[in-house]
């Protein structure tokens, strides 16, 4: 039987492709999806992958995972650095928490440094470009697997 895992995109991740691709590269969230997709069949994990602009609709798939996933795979974009909402809705999760970031943002604004987010995350990946997703996700596989 697969497992459930939220892959959760935040603000401005729907431009991937376009926006700053010298920091984000030229892949698409779609191109993501596809790729995660992939990862995830050959894990046994099933997907609900999501991008919104909104916090309050970040929150509510938290929410919504609280009841169905085994997993939360989470780049909260530019809430990282700002939303308490997030992590609280994190803290009230019960499962693995995995932060992304597309970028190396400790090597970017001092204002990126800091993460509310990974104050809840288990594990936190920065720098590893769109790749970085498929890590993630075999990392899930994997915690899951061991029964972790
Ligand atoms: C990001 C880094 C954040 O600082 C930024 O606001 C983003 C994307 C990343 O994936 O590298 O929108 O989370």
């Amino acid at each position: 039987m697969s497992v459930l895992v939220y892959v959760i995109n935040g603000p401005n991740l729907n431009l991937l492709g376009k926006r700053e691709p010298e920091i984000y590269g030229s892949e698409t969230l779609s191109d993501v999806e596809r790729d995660c997709c992939e990862v995830a069949n050959s894990e046994g994990l099933q997907l609900r992958f999501l991008q919104s602009n909104a916090e309050f609709q970040i929150i509510d798939w938290i929410h919504e995972a609280r009841e169905r996933a085994a997993a939360i795979v989470i780049n909260p974009a530019a809430f990282t650095h700002t939303s308490v909402a997030i992590l609280d809705a994190l803290n009230a999760f019960e499962g693995h928490v995995v932060e992304i970031h597309i970028s190396n943002v400790h090597k970017r604004d001092v204002f990126r440094h800091h993460s509310y987010v990974s104050g809840r995350a288990d594990a936190v990946m920065a720098g590893f470009g769109t790749h970085g997703y498929q890590l993630a996700l075999r990392h899930v596989g994997k915690l899951i697997r061991d029964g972790a």
